[in-house]
């Protein structure tokens, strides 16, 4: 058993607190982690709010990446002293999903048997299975993908939550390709992770859509070709506009992301489209929300897909060594989104600056 420090949610809405946590060895199946780096995301503010589920006390953090410390009995994929990257479940490999290929709609999920707890013996609940702003975390072996031990794990952290969605939104999701036009709506840390993963697979244009400025700047450098203000000029028009002077009668983006979670945007992206176009919605939605009220003709004559994109359809052990090998090759700038490091006991603070919308990631440095 290991006493280290943990950020805990108590109760809905309650500022978090950095208190001594147990984390058992590890058992069968299982890896214990020391953690290196963990980002802060909408998620964690939504577990704190009771958005989630109710099952409190929470162990926040989700976005991490460290050094495996030990495993526990017939763990094979990964060692003492891996560096490892944090995703959110275990796959079984039995289900239907699983054989069909689409791992992360598994409903068969591993993750640590054991439960890490508070001194007075009280079992927290890991956010989304993992629990990574602690300086040790228990978590399935499964749910640790080994990748290159030299690169920095503030930046490859990232890869275990919303820089993996953004990027798989557009390239796994939405199959973006060289030779495709793509518009992202929305350009905080999801949307411009979608930018940069279209960069990176050659893409163009590359449109941003936000309704601030300064989200727009950000777009630019992280490979937009195209900027459009949408609080100033109708997104859907110059989405055609732009794409049209591209692409000899096009009328509109091959791939539009929608990275807000709102019907609006969302409406726009299905306007914003070619024909035979592609909307992958990977901005997360509220139980309350509905779809647009949309003419059914205009779903049948645009044809192409509607998506979602959960996880960014990702492959943990595929595209996390994929990324980060890209990452240490110059070919994607992962630092550009760690707007700062802080310390663990600076979270309450950086769920302030997320709310003001002034960083791409915050994240902690163990
Ligand atoms: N049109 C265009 N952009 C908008 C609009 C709008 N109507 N409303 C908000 N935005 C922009 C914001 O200005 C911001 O840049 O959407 C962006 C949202 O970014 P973040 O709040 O940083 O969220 P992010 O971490 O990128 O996640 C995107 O997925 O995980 C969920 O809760 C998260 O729904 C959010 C989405
Ligand atoms: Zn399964
Ligand atoms: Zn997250």
């Amino acid at each position: 058993m290991h006493q280290v420090k943990g950020v805990v949610a108590r109760g809905k809405g309650q500022p978090v607190e950095l208190v001594t946590i147990n984390v058992p060895d590890p058992g069968p199946g299982e890896a214990l982690v020391k953690v290196q780096a963990c980002g802060v995301c909408h998620t964690d503010l939504h577990y704190r709010e009771g958005g989630i589920n109710d099952d409190f006390p929470f162990l926040l953090g989700h976005e991490a990446a460290g050094v495996v410390e030990a495993v526990g009995e017939g763990v094979t994929g990964v060692a003492p002293g891996d560096f490892v990257v944090l995703n959110w479940r275990a796959v079984c490999g039995e289900c239907r999903a699983c054989k069909r290929g689409d791992l992360h709609y598994c409903f068969n999920t591993h993750n640590a048997t054991q439960k890490m707890t508070l001194e007075d013996g009280t079992e927290l609940s890991p956010a989304l299975g993992i629990g990574a702003f602690a300086e040790k975390t228990l978590v399935a072996a499964g749910q640790c993908t080994k990748v290159d031990p030299d690169a920095r794990p503030a930046a490859v952290g990232l890869l275990g939550c919303g820089v993996m969605a953004g990027i798989g939104a557009a390239i796994n999701t939405g199959a973006v390709t060289r030779g495709k036009s793509v518009a992202v709506i929305g350009c905080g840390g999801v949307g411009v992770a979608a930018i940069a993963g279209s960069a990176l697979v050659g893409a163009s244009p590359i449109i941003a859509v936000d309704i601030d400025p300064q989200k727009l700047e950000t777009a630019k450098r992280m490979g937009a070709t195209h900027t459009v203000d949408s609080s100033q000029v109708d997104a859907v028009e110059e989405i055609k506009r732009i794409c049209g002077e591209f692409f000899d009668g096009a009328d509109g983006a091959d791939v539009v992301v929608e990275a807000v979670g709102r019907p609006e945007t969302w409406k726009q992206a299905f306007y914003a489209r070619d024909l035979a176009g592609t909307v992958v919605l990977v901005g997360v939605p509220t139980p309350d929300m509905k779809v647009p009220d949309l003419p059914l003709i205009d779903v049948f004559g645009r044809g192409g897909a509607l998506k979602s994109s959960w996880y960014g359809d990702c492959l943990p052990t595929r595209d996390f060594p994929m990324l980060v090998d890209l990452y240490r090759q110059g070919r994607l700038d992962l630092d550009a989104f760690v707007t700062e490091e802080i310390g663990i006991g600076d979270i309450e603070a950086a769920f302030e600056r997320m709310h003001h919308g002034d960083v791409l990631r915050s994240v902690v440095v163990l």
